[in-house]
């Protein structure tokens, strides 16, 4: 067993963590305030390869590993969570799922420009009544010659406003639950299909989530990905690899706790003596460096095992769960040490903890990872 990374994964770490120093971190504080999506940044994510990171070279991806994925998306989500949730919807939930499952022609059309970062991508799977139970949608899209005719509002939806195409899950045939449930990818712009007002949220405020109406959209029937009724299936196949995404966004909001913990309780006198030398601070610094060193091997562990084409969904919920409820522990300990300061927006670490709750809520609630992990069990 091999816990080292390999030279190249250690220069995607090194590539990925400049960057974030360099041109993530000055106006993370900004942007977040203002909720100002992070444009430029994300063209020069794209730039650096780090928006197709797992995509063949022959779509113009990066044709990295899984692991090599979550190493970056650690380090960018250790400064921007923002940032980091764009590339993981564009990486894991839209490129993934269209070179997995998509047709060439899609593949050539759409993927493409997707794995270069020129165009942004958003993944539609949620309603206003389906948030867990997901197959519960009512969005229909209604065959009518060689095109679907969608009607619906789908809600949450990360990207929504910013995206240039969205994967949309719709039912095809009602009545017959999941096997009803067929996948699209949809152009901004097309007629009828709108988003709704930016979300206004707790954390990652830089990113939009918005609701996305669709009143009578024809999508041709080309623009189907995969069969009729298969849309349920690659949508939970998707949404295991995005878990990864998910997971080390957390690590990186969890090690930027420990990060500015350590650098504080150093600094901070109180009876006499940095708070670092109290047993109490110490004991939260232990904690937060051994849960956060258990989390990255549980992700590792997930990617390592997509990348060896095993079975890995129970373990990516695992990590999921794992990794969001270390986030939430380590940044709230984090404010704590922080103490009133802490408490301030001007500490910036009060943001850790905004950002980390919903880690453990989207793309799968920490519930229904656990859902997961025991159906594979049982
Ligand atoms: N891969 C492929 N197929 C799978 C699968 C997987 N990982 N898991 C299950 N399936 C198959 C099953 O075998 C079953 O097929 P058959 O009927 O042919 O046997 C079918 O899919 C349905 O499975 P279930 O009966 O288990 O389905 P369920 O309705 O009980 O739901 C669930 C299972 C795990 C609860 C699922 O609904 C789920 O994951 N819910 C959470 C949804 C979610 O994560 N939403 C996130 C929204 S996206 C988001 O947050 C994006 C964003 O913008 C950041």
């Amino acid at each position: 067993m091999d816990f080292n990374l390999t030279e190249e994964q250690q220069l995607i770490q090194k590539t990925a963590r400049e960057f974030a120093r360099i041109e993530l971190a000055p106006g993370v504080v900004d942007r977040e305030e203002k909720k100002i999506w992070p444009k430029e940044a994300i063209q020069k994510m794209g730039d650096l390869g780090f928006m197709g990171m797992m995509v063949s070279e022959k779509w113009n991806g990066g044709g990295m590993d899984a692991v090599s994925y979550a190493i970056a998306m650690e380090e960018i989500s250790r400064v921007d969570a923002s940032a980091a949730v764009v590339m993981s919807v564009n990486n894991s939930l839209v490129c993934y799922l269209l070179e997995k499952f998509a047709s060439e022609e899609l593949k050539e059309k759409y993927l493409k420009p997707l794995a270069k970062g020129e165009k942004i991508g958003a993944f539609s799977l949620s309603e206003p009544q389906s948030g867990s139970d997901a197959s519960n949608m009512k969005t229909i899209a209604q065959l009518n010659g060689d095109h679907y005719i969608v009607n619906g509002t789908k809600n949450w939806v990360t990207n929504g406003i910013n995206s240039d195409y969205v994967i949309l899950f719709a039912i095809t045939t009602q009545g017959i639950g999941h096997k009803g449930i067929s996948a699209f990818l949809v152009e901004k712009g097309w007629d009828g299909f709108e988003p709704g007002k930016p979300e206004d949220k707790l954390g990652i405020r830089a990113s939009d989530t918005s609701e996305l109406y669709f009143d009578n959209v024809r999508i041709p029937i080309v623009n189907r990905i995969g069969e009729e009724g298969q849309g349920f299936k690659i949508a939970l196949a998707t949404l295991d690899g995005g878990r990864i995404g998910i997971a080390s966004q957390a690590l990186g909001i969890a090690q930027a706790s420990l990060d500015a913990s350590i650098s504080y309780s150093k600094e901070r006198v109180q009876f006499g003596k940095p708070i670092s030398m109290q047993q109490a601070v110490q004991f939260k610094i232990a904690d937060m460096a051994m849960e956060i060193e258990a989390a990255r091997l549980l992700i590792h562990k997930s990617a390592m095992m997509k990348d060896a084409g095993q079975k890995y969904g129970h373990m990516a919920s695992m990590a999921k769960v794992y990794a969001s409820e270390v986030a939430m522990r380590a940044s709230t300990n984090c404010v704590q040490i922080h103490g009133g300061y802490g408490y301030m927006r001007e500490s910036g670490v009060e943001r850790l903890m905004r950002d980390a709750k919903i880690t453990q809520i989207y793309e799968g609630t920490s519930e229904i990872q656990r859902v997961v992990i025991a159906r594979s069990l049982l």
